[in-house]
């Protein structure tokens, strides 16, 4: 079977046929990943030596990107022993993710196309995540989204979601006009390695679009609680909507010492705070990039765009960590 190696020298034996990250995972070796349907570009590294096979249509590359050699390990099986430019999560170990029955605890609109949904686990589930990880809630036939978990603090058994509404999507049209409290569903979860890596002596941005402020609002609660020495030098958040409408609910509320930074792409004549994009409000600030670590997620467009200028302006590429909130490939 063919031997798949890392840059910092691990190495595991690849099943036959089975994608790199599942292949890795089997043997407690954990590659970054998200979405793992090849959308997200979470997995993206290069190949320096030998084969693979594409499992699945590579959506997150470009092709000048698979002409340069990046593959996403998500989708893609060894065919012959493989080099890969990617170190794994080291001694972090992700909570096991579980299939679980839920409740809807409440409902509540915190913007005209924005739901706060709270579900309930059983007394007895065990439970447990990093916070900026997500869960995918498995509806009636069987649909499934991933949702990022929007809480810190689980001990009451409750899950926080905050859902946006896509025109004419499926789920959609269930969370917005037919959910109600105490319906039962199914999650899958935790999922991902979007969480807070070392933060010592850096600077620390989220840059956030929409609801993809929910597993920041989880990070900054985490934070409150964090040991003195995971303490980053500074925290400050962007978060970008079209209107003021779209920044839902105030993160200054959160005491985690940061600062917060409202940034509007369609801002009326009144509005006096800062116009235009969330990454290029970042830049303008002229930060230490040099030490500063990015946390992006909400759109991926907004995520594509903020990974190129900020890598070009000089934040090292190990220190931009994202989730895209790409659409699901099964409908
Ligand atoms: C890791 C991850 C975490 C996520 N976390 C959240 C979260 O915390 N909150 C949240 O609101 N959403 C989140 N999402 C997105 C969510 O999973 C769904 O994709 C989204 O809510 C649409 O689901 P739906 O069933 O309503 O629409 P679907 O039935 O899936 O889609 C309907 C139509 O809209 C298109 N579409 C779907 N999503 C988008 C989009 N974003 N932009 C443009 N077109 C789109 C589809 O291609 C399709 O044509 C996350 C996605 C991922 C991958
Ligand atoms: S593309 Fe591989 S994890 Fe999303």
């Amino acid at each position: 079977m063919p031997v798949v190696k890392l840059s910092n020298g691990r190495e595991f034996t690849a099943t036959a046929g089975a994608n790199l990250v599942d292949a890795a995972l089997s043997v407690d070796i954990t590659l970054p990943h998200s979405c793992k349907t090849g959308r997200c570009s979470t997995c993206k590294c290069k190949v320096l030596q030998g084969e693979t096979t594409a499992l699945q249509t590579e959506t997150g590359l470009t092709d000048a990107e698979k002409a340069e050699g990046w593959i996403l390990s998500c989708v893609r099986s060894a065919q012959t022993d493989v080099t890969l430019e990617v170190e794994d999560l080291g001694h972090v170990v992700l909570p096991p993710s579980k299939t679980l029955p839920c409740r809807i605890n409440s409902l509540d609109r915190l913007a005209t196309d924005v739901v706060r949904v709270m579900l309930r686990l059983p007394p007895t589930a065990d439970f447990r995540s990093l916070p900026g990880q997500y869960i995918d809630v498995i509806g009636s036939g069987g649909v499934r989204r991933s949702y990022s978990l929007a809480n810190a603090n689980m001990a009451d058994k409750t899950l926080e979601l905050h859902i946006r509404a896509v025109d004419g999507g499926v789920m959609s049209d269930y969370w917005f006009k037919q959910a109600k409290a105490n319906d039962l569903l199914r999650l899958n979860g935790p999922l991902g390695t979007f969480f807070l890596r070392e933060l010592k002596q850096l600077h620390l941005v989220f840059l956030a679009t929409g609801t993809g402020m929910a597993p920041v609002k989880a990070m900054l609660e985490s934070l409150t609680t964090a040991e003195p020495e995971q303490t980053p030098q500074s925290v400050t958040v962007f978060w970008g909507g079209r209107t003021a409408e779209d920044l839902y609910f105030d993160p200054q509320a959160i005491p985690a010492g940061h600062r917060f930074v409202p940034v509007l792409s369609r801002a009326p004549t009144v509005w006096t705070g800062v116009r235009g994009y969330v990454q290029d409000a970042l830049l303008a600030t002229q930060p230490d990039l040099a030490h500063t670590v990015v946390y992006a997620c909400g759109s991926d467009a907004m995520i594509r765009s903020a990974k190129s200028s900020l890598l070009a302006a000089g934040l090292p590429a190990t220190r931009f960590f994202a989730d895209a909130f790409v659409p699901s490939a099964s409908h």
